[in-house]
């Protein structure tokens, strides 16, 4: 029995990698598995909320009750988020989103050649920026993935991106597995959650989210 802590609620998430493509065979992506985002989608609508839920190219099922969009790159994301946003009234953004993408990805498969090949890359839009600067934006959570000095870093995105909760975690500790520690962070402090499955975390998650919501 899990209490419905987010009835009411609206919940748009983004969990999983972006695949930004080099060509039509190849592309820059990275180790997120989509666990951690898919298992919070399911604890949101355990607890009573709606969800939708974004994600990149995973290979999971889709939570009971959760609303699913599959996109493919950051830029897709985005559009699809701030077509959504709208109708949400919390954003919690889980996807590990790439930061960077090829300036100009080849319509054709890029033949082998020379002994090297430099491949230039832009900036990706930042999706959860974007959101949390509207003029009205929703309650926003942030995820931050560090390889070290969680603190200070995650502590940093909290303020940056003028959100109103992060979750922390080392990524040797929670990317791409089954398991995660994390650490949230709120304008109050920090409060460290166990090491356990992502649906034991998840459930540690949705506690302090109902808890700043409510
Ligand atoms: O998918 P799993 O294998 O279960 O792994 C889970 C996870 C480690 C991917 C997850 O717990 C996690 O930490 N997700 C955030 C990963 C990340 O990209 O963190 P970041 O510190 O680079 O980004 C900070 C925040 O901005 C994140 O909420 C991210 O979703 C968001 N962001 C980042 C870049 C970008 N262009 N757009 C964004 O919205």
């Amino acid at each position: 029995f899990q209490p419905r802590v987010l009835a009411g609620r609206r919940i748009l998430m983004t969990a999983g990698p972006t695949y930004e493509a080099l060509d039509p065979v190849r592309g820059i992506t990275n180790i997120s598995s989509g666990r951690m985002g898919f298992a919070l989608a399911r604890a949101c609508a355990q607890a009573g909320a709606v969800v939708t839920l974004v994600s990149g190219p995973v290979s999971l099922p889709t939570p009971p009750g959760v609303t699913r969009i599959d996109v493919k790159s950051a830029q897709t994301m985005r559009d699809v988020v701030m077509n959504a946003v709208g109708a949400h009234d919390v954003f919690i953004a889980v996807a590990a989103v790439a930061d960077y993408r090829p300036v100009a990805p080849s319509t054709e498969k890029i033949k082998k050649s020379a002994d090297r090949l430099s491949i230039e890359l832009t900036r990706n839009p930042d999706i959860l920026a974007d959101v949390a600067s509207l003029p009205a934006p929703p309650f926003c959570v942030g995820f931050a993935a560090e390889s070290s000095n969680l603190d200070t870093y995650a502590q940093g995105k909290l303020v940056a991106k003028r959100l109103k909760m992060v979750v922390g975690n080392l990524v040797q500790d929670g990317m791409g597995g089954i398991n995660n520690q994390v650490v949230i962070y709120d304008a109050k402090g920090r409060y460290p959650l166990p090491r356990a499955s992502k649906e034991e975390v998840a459930t540690g998650i949705v506690a302090h989210l109902a808890s700043l919501l409510n």
